[in-house]
């Protein structure tokens, strides 16, 4: 974590996801062998500690708006973005596959564009909640002050909705600031919407320049269209860059990296599953054309466009959850991602660790040490953090 901030790292994202599945084959063993997402504890103890321990960087924590009550999730981001002094971000999710569910008293979850709405009833409360204290409630303790906090400056914000009943105030003081950095990473329609109305940060893997330009476009036009300026939305792109001292070197990396093995193809199938048990298809056949989800539509969606009729098993095998393919030198990798954003356009790139065994502390070594000082001297990233907190850094980043 350190070494990011060094680098001049933006922020870090912490997934999460609130349930140890057994879609895969029908028992842990998969999930548990292959995949990056079991064991997970939770980000938001996570966060604090790494609050502590770095100064400027951003902390996005993943949170779901379908198994959080909103004033405890706000509550508790309100806290952290005190206790980081202003570097918290949310992401958020609305959970995929109804065994996380299962784990709060439902059956299953409320379908793909039911979690979506009830997503923009929370992040509603949850404005209202962080706005229930004017900025300025608050004024420092001094001697004779019988109170810190002008207590007319605090209101109930009475919200009666579809799916919450929340009568607030919060109950924390304003938080530096104000609520967390807002991040959402869906990629349904229902997601770039909610996106286009709430998120400062959009991360997606829209496949090649192409569609990185129609992705970015279409996000802009919806959130034009709820009223927001799109420059207030910053579109970022997934990319797992490959590093080596020379061509060769990344080369042979890449290789490994992207080989075929028994456990990639598990892993990324596991990923993939949400609610569908892939373990019971023949991977060898193309995906069943009356194959249908309630989890994550986009990630069907695009295993199939990608497919374009081939098997299962080469799909996964060659396409990874990645918008372009970076393998080379730092600096090769560097200008091909400067000429990316300045055809395409955009604001930058999530580097995604993605479970295929890559981060480790040699990756980390790379890219900061490597690639990050590269993009610095093209004046394209890692060029010092500004303004007092996570937003106003990122509203002055490129
Ligand atoms: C970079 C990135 C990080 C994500 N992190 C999480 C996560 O931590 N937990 C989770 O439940 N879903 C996570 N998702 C899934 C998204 O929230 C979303 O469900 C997915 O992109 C599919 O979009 P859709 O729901 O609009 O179909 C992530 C997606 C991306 C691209």
């Amino acid at each position: 974590m350190r070494a990011f901030e060094r680098s001049g790292i933006d922020f870090v994202m912490l997934e999460d996801s609130t349930a140890l599945t057994d879609i895969y084959g029908g028992t842990f063993e998969s999930e548990l062998k292959w995949t990056p997402r079991a064991p997970k504890h939770d980000p938001m103890a996570l966060a604090s500690r790494l609050a502590y321990e770095t100064d400027r960087i951003g902390i996005v924590v993943t949170a779901s708006t379908s198994f959080y009550p909103p004033f405890l999730l706000t509550r508790l981001l309100s806290t952290l973005d005190h206790l980081s002094r202003g570097r918290m971000g949310w992401n958020i999710v609305t959970s995929t596959g109804d065994r996380a569910a299962q784990n709060f008293g439902k059956d299953t979850l409320p379908t793909h564009d039911a979690r979506y709405e009830i997503a923009e009833e929370f992040v509603d409360v949850a404005n209202k909640l962080w706005a229930s204290w004017d900025a300025d409630a608050a004024s420092p303790i001094g001697p004779g002050l019988e109170s810190y906090v002008d207590h007319t400056k605090v209101r109930t914000i009475d919200h009666v909705g579809e799916h919450f009943s929340v009568r607030g105030p919060l109950n924390t003081l304003p938080s530096p600031q104000g609520k967390p950095v807002i991040c959402q990473a869906g990629a349904s329609k229902s997601g770039i919407d909610l996106a286009a109305r709430v998120a400062d940060l959009v991360v997606a893997a829209p496949k090649g320049r192409d569609a990185m330009r129609e992705y970015r476009k279409t996000v802009r036009a919806r959130a034009a269209e709820f009223g927001r300026d799109p420059d207030d939305i910053k579109v970022l792109y997934m990319v797992t860059p490959i590093l080596g001292e020379t061509e060769e070197d990344a080369a042979r990396k890449a290789e490994r990296y992207y080989k075929a093995t028994d456990g990639a193809i598990a892993r990324r199938l596991i990923m993939l599953s949400g609610d569908i048990d892939f373990s019971t298809f023949d991977v060898d056949q193309p995906i069943p054309d009356e194959l249908q989800t309630e989890g994550s539509t986009s990630i069907l969606d695009n295993l199939r466009k990608w497919a374009n009729g081939r098997s299962i098993r080469e799909t996964v095998a060659t396409e990874r959850t990645e918008s372009l393919r970076l393998v080379g030198t730092p600096a090769g990798v560097a200008d091909e991602m400067e000429s990316v954003i300045d055809e395409v356009g955009g604001d930058g790139f999530l580097f995604f660790g993605g479970g295929g065994g890559v981060l480790n502390r040699r990756y980390v070594d790379d890219v900061c040490d490597g690639l990050m000082p590269e993009l610095a001297r093209r004046g394209v990233a890692g060029t010092g953090y500004r303004g007092g907190n996570f937003r106003e850094h990122l509203a002055g980043a490129r």
